[in-house]
């Protein structure tokens, strides 16, 4: 018999109660061993369950329960998740979490003290809830020199943007929707500003290149900003708007890494992947692209990793499975200014060819496509700008403000 315990049982600690019950005769045949929940961390009471005896409300019981092996980190946020993972880990047990906020600020230094320790450290749930990524990146494809990964990896976002795309609501419709529909919070910052999609991206990048890259590190840009002219004009353009994480490997060693809404090609993979799906595209030298696709959140999707991180925990008690990246170099994550960068720009002045022609004259005629929407405003004109640093477009984009051109928009576009 393998003990478990479970540190928070809100959605996905339920959820991870709720497979291990529906599957625990098949689950006890791949780990080779029945798993048992010994004991379930919650400051709210649960009575009426079947497992309400395991209830505790104080770590002291978990931690120092000997017969527990493998703790089940389901709380999210810093602290007190943080405490009690290091604790775990350095008192015998292993942990397995859904928290990406622990993994992306903590993961070097946790994978570390299980490693010392002898334990495992997994976190399949962290990035992408019931799509395999974590694994696939590390050991499905570890015959690759990954270049790159881009991804659509928050559902939350997603879901709007599609409500956007396709059914022409605006972004606080469709952030209203959401919340109704229980795909966003009611504090939806960390999606709609693009932190949680940071995360992952930092975790992703982390894994994939072996060096911890940190938030705070990343350009990170949310949706806040992108309205229907936009969507309007990235049709025009050929595409829709997504919010992509990407990170790709630079030829100098260094990596550039950010979170923003770009337009993507409609002949895309990414640009199909729709409502409150994830999808994420690897780039491996050997194997080519690789798409994941599937359901980035939500209970039993989100169980389904962590469970089965419990599964092969409990299969490799003995012999060890090490998920390893070296804590932050310096000057590792590439200055985002430097990058070239081909964006659209939506802009306003009296007139859209005044804008427009404003425009050419700042960045040179040649390097300017106006795009010509559907129903656009007078005022207003959409353009590409090409062969453009971030520093640059940056700066040619104030000196059209400075000519009395309002920039009402910038996103860049992507190549994937
Ligand atoms: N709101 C997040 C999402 C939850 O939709 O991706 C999972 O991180």
């Amino acid at each position: 018999m393998a003990y478990i315990a479970v540190l928070g049982h809100g959605v996905v600690g339920s959820g991870v109660l709720e497979v291990l019950t529906i599957h625990t005769e098949s689950i006890a045949k791949r780990a080779k061993e029945r798993i048992e929940v010994k004991r379930i961390l919650d400051l709210r009471e649960f009575p009426g369950l079947a497992y309400s005896g395991c209830f505790t409300k104080d770590f002291a019981d978990i931690l120092s329960d000997a017969e527990i092996g493998i703790v089940v980190e389901c709380m999210g946020g810093l602290h007190p998740a943080y405490d009690y993972v290091r604790a775990c880990l350095e008192n015998g047990k292993s942990v397995v979490t859904s928290n990406k906020e622990l993994v992306a600020e903590k993961g070097a230094e946790l994978l570390a003290l299980a490693q010392k320790n002898n334990l495992n450290f997994l976190f399949e749930a962290s990035v992408g809830g019931g799509i395999p990524i974590i694994r696939p990146i590390s050991q499905c494809l570890a015959a690759n020199e990954v270049s790159e990964i881009a991804g659509i990896l928050n559902g939350t976002t997603n879901f709007i943007l599609t409500k956007m795309i396709r059914e022409h609501m605006d972004f606080s419709q469709a952030l209203k929707l959401a919340q109704e529909l229980g795909y966003a919070e009611r504090d939806p910052s960390a999606d709609v500003e693009g932190t949680d999609a940071c995360r992952k991206i930092c975790i992703l990048a982390s894994l994939a290149f072996g060096t911890h890259v940190y938030p705070n590190c990343v350009y990170t840009e949310g949706i806040t900003g992108v309205t229907l002219e936009d969507v309007d004009f990235a049709d025009v353009w050929g595409g829709v708007i997504k919010l992509i994480g990407s990170v790709k490997r630079l030829e100098n060693g260094q990596v550039h890494i950010m979170v923003c809404p770009m337009f993507v090609h409609r002949g895309s993979q990414l640009a199909s992947v729709d409502d409150v799906f994830n999808g994420i595209l690897v780039r491996g030298d050997v194997t080519g692209d690789v798409v994941f696709y599937g359901k980035g959140a939500g209970k039993l999707p989100t169980a389904s990793a962590v469970v089965a991180d419990v599964i092969d925990c409990v299969k490799h008690m003995a012999a060890r499975k090490y998920l390893f990246w070296e804590d932050a170099k310096p000057g590792f994550v590439a200055d985002p200014n430097v990058a070239e960068v081909t964006a659209y720009v939506r802009a306003s002045a009296e007139t859209g060819d005044a804008a427009f022609t404003a425009a050419q004259e700042i960045f040179g005629g040649e390097n300017v496509k106006r795009l010509l929407a559907n129903t656009p405003k007078p005022e207003e004109a959409g353009f590409v700008v090409d062969g453009e640093t971030e520093a640059s477009l940056a700066e040619k984009l104030g000196a059209l403000a400075a000519r009395g051109v309002r920039v009402e928009s910038r996103i860049r576009i992507s190549d994937y």
